[in-house]
């Protein structure tokens, strides 16, 4: 298994171009079933996740073909089209439980594997389930599948209000792409109102759905006959520039992010500059950027995840590294995972001083990390790895970072490129 040779200590400066968002580009991905014409995606980033998922489509029949240098791929999913996403992708990556949506609206049936579990959490997809059987889908769950089909007699999915337990990033996904092309009208309550959604709402549109409040928690959506090909850039990853921007906040430093999007980063913005980052956003002919500067010790910060535009639970382990070497004691609180705390012991490992109970993390700020060998247990704790790595004193080795390339397109070339002493050990 690849791993990583960081060498920490030094500052960070130059430019960085932020890639497409996993979290857009993955349910944008299997929003190509809703229709037989071709439709294109720009900025796909290449991840290993987004290679599971076109494995998951081509498997179903849909081709697909990359194209440019720009992340582009065109996807046809024309007849006919196995419906079924089988258990050895789908426990790869549970994100193919967005086909579930796409595939039940278009051709009446799927056959979905469950994704079972999660280092992060239990994840179950009681809500999809219950959102798509409010739109008139029978689903039993037999074999580990998801077995779902319309009534006898029924051609389409009909409209319906759905108000989910609780807010659901993927469940708001699965339910916009079944309704886009459901009978009648769908109202979906305490929808999510991540950017992903917006974006994969901009798409649906430009295929001619009819949706109306996609970024706020009640989205309308008109059903139609059927939908048409588009082309579709996919929106900047803000998962990706929120860690660069912890990492030269931790390391000190003067980066640009281009295409970052500071009005996706919000709260974590906020709290980067309480902590005593320098952070400008702007547009220029280079489309958007953020420029980070940041110089000696940080003020530690305590904070909380809440769904969008709270702070991301997917921004908690990296911006947990910067309260590690900041001044002051600061709690963390994760309340959308039971269980995304790995990275504390390996943290641990290279020396910082955290305790956890429950829910709650208590940093205590130290001036300095040392270098070690640490494991990467999830996405997110493996970027949070690579941050300590570039602080710590000595040489940091980061295991199992296929973790890493599931989410960051090429993290290392890009570290490098902006000066950090990094490299990957095949
Ligand atoms: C999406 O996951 C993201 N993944 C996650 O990013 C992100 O952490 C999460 O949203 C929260 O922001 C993708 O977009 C592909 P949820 P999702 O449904 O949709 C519970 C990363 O690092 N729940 O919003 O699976 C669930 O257990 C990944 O890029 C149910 O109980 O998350 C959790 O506690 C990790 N039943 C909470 O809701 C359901 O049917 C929020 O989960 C659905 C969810």
């Amino acid at each position: 298994m690849d791993k990583l040779r960081i060498t920490g200590g030094r500052t960070l400066h130059g430019e960085v171009t932020i890639s497409g968002a996993k979290n857009a580009a993955l349910p944008e991905l299997c929003a190509a079933l809703l229709t037989s014409e071709p439709v294109i995606l720009n900025n796909v980033p290449r991840l290993r996740d987004v290679a599971t998922m076109r494995q998951l489509l081509d498997n179903m029949g849909v081709q697909t073909q990359t194209h440019g240098d720009r992340g582009g791929i065109t996807l046809q999913a024309a007849d006919p089209i196995q419906a079924e996403a089988p258990y050895e992708l789908v426990k790869t990556m549970r994100a193919s439980v967005l086909v579930l949506g796409p595939l039940l609206a278009r051709f009446g049936h799927a056959r979905v594997s469950l994704p079972g579990g999660c280092a992060i959490g239990s994840r179950p997809v009681d809500q999809h389930i219950k959102g798509m059987q409010a739109m008139g889908a029978e689903i039993v769950v037999e074999h580990g599948y998801m077995v779902a089909r319309l009534p006898v007699g029924k051609t389409r999915l009909h409209g319906a209000r759905i108000a989910t337990d609780m807010v659901t990033v993927t469940g708001t996904e699965n339910f916009l792409m079944a309704a886009a092309l459901a009978e009648g009208e769908t109202l979906l309550e305490n929808a999510a109102q991540e950017p992903e959604i917006g974006d994969l709402a901009e798409m649906l549109i430009a295929m001619g759905a009819k949706i109306e409040g996609h970024g706020t928690s009640r989205i309308h959506i008109q059903g139609v006959e059927r939908l048409h090909g588009c082309t579709h850039q996919v929106v900047a990853d803000r998962i990706e520039t929120g860690t660069f921007l912890c990492a030269v906040a931790a390391t000190g430093g003067d980066v640009v992010l281009r295409h970052g999007r500071a009005d996706h980063l919000d709260a974590v913005i906020d709290k980067l500059r309480d902590a005593g980052a320098e952070i400008e956003a702007g547009k220029d002919a280079g489309g958007d950027f953020i420029r980070v500067r940041a110089t000696g010790r940080m003020k530690a910060q305590s904070f909380r995840t809440t769904e969008y535009p709270g702070f991301p639970t997917d921004m908690q382990a990296q911006f947990m590294v910067l309260n590690c070497i900041a001044e002051g004691t600061s709690k963390v609180t994760e309340t959308i995972f039971e269980n995304r705390f790995m990275h504390v012991n390996e943290l641990v490992r290279l020396g910082a001083h955290i305790q956890v109970d429950g829910k709650v993390a208590v940093v205590e700020g130290i001036s300095r990390l040392s270098g070690a060998t640490v494991m990467a247990t999830d996405l997110r704790a493996s970027a949070s790895l690579v941050i300590a790595g570039l602080v710590a004193e000595g040489e940091t080795i980061v295991d199992r970072i296929y973790h890493l390339d599931r989410g960051y397109d090429q993290m290392e070339e890009k570290l490098r490129g902006i000066g950090a002493d990094i490299e990957r050990v095949k």
